[in-house]
């Protein structure tokens, strides 16, 4: 059965655990927005492994990985990912990871210039830096380079020129900055695109060559730092929600019966922007520390805040979710009580319908009891705490969607299927 997998927050939902379990029952796996601003982490034993390109999915034998054409790669990083899963012990060829020639690239001029106008943005976005929006700016603009231009040393060599005499005027005429040489760049990146080269081919024919296998979209950020729905400019540049799994891939023929959402049992989020149930001083350090809440990409530390079932609905809607995943409950366990967003105010207005904007917006909760006791070993819904089923019970008949699995530890084996 195809699966659409999709953060419901703003990103760090703990999708990479939830692939990692998911793509049991799936054969092709497939990032389809977003780069390296994404870090999926995935705990098996003793080993620690952090994606930011590759889906997860390349843990599990037999399984193959594709980045689609709406994935923006820096060839550098993904080469790094490669090397470093090899070095495990993890096989990785051109027969179990495809990257679309129609991907575009990210290159040293982008990240710079994610760097330079964020520094000199007075409203700033927070971005992790890694270059995601120049190349996306670049790829609509029409002057992006491609992985089928880059593997190509006479289309990448006349592609990389042209830009660099735009792209260098610009940097010293509005950034100061000394630009960059075209031989150097050049030289490098030539060496990187011969690495890649085996693994670049035209999905379409590969999907239409598979059309009877299993497919699983792994989308990466969260619903609201969709480009569109999510809390703009506070964004990505890309299409997150999980209808863009067929234009960020190309494989049109699939009918995905399930859209899996994917959301922690509280929340977080990296990067400026409004965030209506963000906490301050000690409760928002316990869940950090608790959580671990640090960026698996840049290592920010990330804040937190009580779950917000008003977002939550939200997403749900957005993303036409079939089934809900609740990540890191075990994170609650030593709460003497525990709140969720439940309406939202604005002033002393309350607001019956979803605000356009989210600055200014407090929030109303209702409280729970805690449960005060270790979940973390418990794989049986059944067997989980009476509170801890109640505050699950309660999310599903807010959101008006079925939670399907609980989380609840970092390890793969802590899972729990809702039966
Ligand atoms: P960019 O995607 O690097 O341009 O960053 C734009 C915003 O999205 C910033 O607030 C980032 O912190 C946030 N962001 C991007 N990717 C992720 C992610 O994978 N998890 C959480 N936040 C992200």
């Amino acid at each position: 059965m195809n699966k659409t997998l999709i953060g419901l927050q703003w990103g760090d939902e703990g999708k990479g655990k939830v692939i990692d379990y998911l793509c049991q029952d799936s054969d092709v796996i497939i990032r389809y927005q977003g780069g390296n601003n994404a870090g999926h982490t995935v705990v098996i034993g003793e080993d620690k492994f952090v994606f930011h390109l590759i889906p997860s999915g390349i843990l599990r034998k037999e399984k193959t990985c594709v980045i689609g054409n709406g994935v923006v790669i820096d060839p550098k990083i993904l080469i790094e990912e490669i090397d470093s899963l090899k070095k495990k012990g993890i096989k990785v060829s051109a027969k179990n990871l495809k990257i679309s020639a129609f991907s575009h690239i990210i290159l040293p001029y982008h990240r710079i210039m994610d760097s330079l106008r964020e520094k000199g943005r007075i409203q700033k976005i927070g971005t992790t830096k890694r270059g995601i929006g120049p190349c996306y700016v670049d790829k609509v603009s029409r002057c992006g380079i491609r992985m089928v231009d880059f593997i190509d040393e006479k289309v990448f060599s006349f592609k990389l020129k042209d830009n660099l005499r735009e792209k260098n005027n610009i940097f010293r005429k509005v950034y100061n900055f000394k630009g960059f040489s075209f031989k150097a760049l050049y030289d490098e990146y030539k060496a990187y695109a011969k690495v890649l080269k085996p693994y670049v081919c035209d999905l379409i024919d590969y999907f239409n060559d598979n059309r009877n296998k299993n497919f699983l979209f792994e989308g990466a950020q969260g619903t609201f730092l969709d480009v569109d729905f999510g809390t703009y400019p506070f964004v990505t540049s890309s299409s997150v929600i999980s209808k863009n799994a067929i234009l960020g891939s190309g494989l049109s023929f699939v009918k995905t019966k399930k859209t899996i959402g994917v959301a922690k049992a509280y929340i977080t989020r990296v990067g400026e922007g409004p965030f209506p149930t963000e906490l301050t001083g000690k409760l928002e350090n316990s869940f950090r520390q608790l959580g671990g809440e640090f960026g698996a990409t840049t290592g920010r530390p990330r804040r937190c805040g009580w779950l917000d079932l008003v977002l939550l609905k939200r997403a749900v809607l957005l993303n036409d979710v079939t089934d809900i995943v609740i990540t890191k409950l075990d994170v609650l366990d030593s709460f003497d009580s525990i709140k969720v967003c439940t309406q939202y105010r604005k002033g002393s207005k309350l607001l019956k319908s979803f605000p356009y904007s989210l600055e200014g917006i407090t929030p109303v909760y209702k409280t729970f009891k805690g449960w005060k006791s270790p979940v973390n070993n418990v794989r049986k819904f059944s067997d989980l705490p009476k509170a801890a089923k109640q505050y699950l019970s309660f999310i599903e008949k807010f959101v008006e969607a079925k939670i399907s699995f609980v989380s609840v530890g970092q390890k793969r084996e802590a899972i729990i299927k809702k039966q």
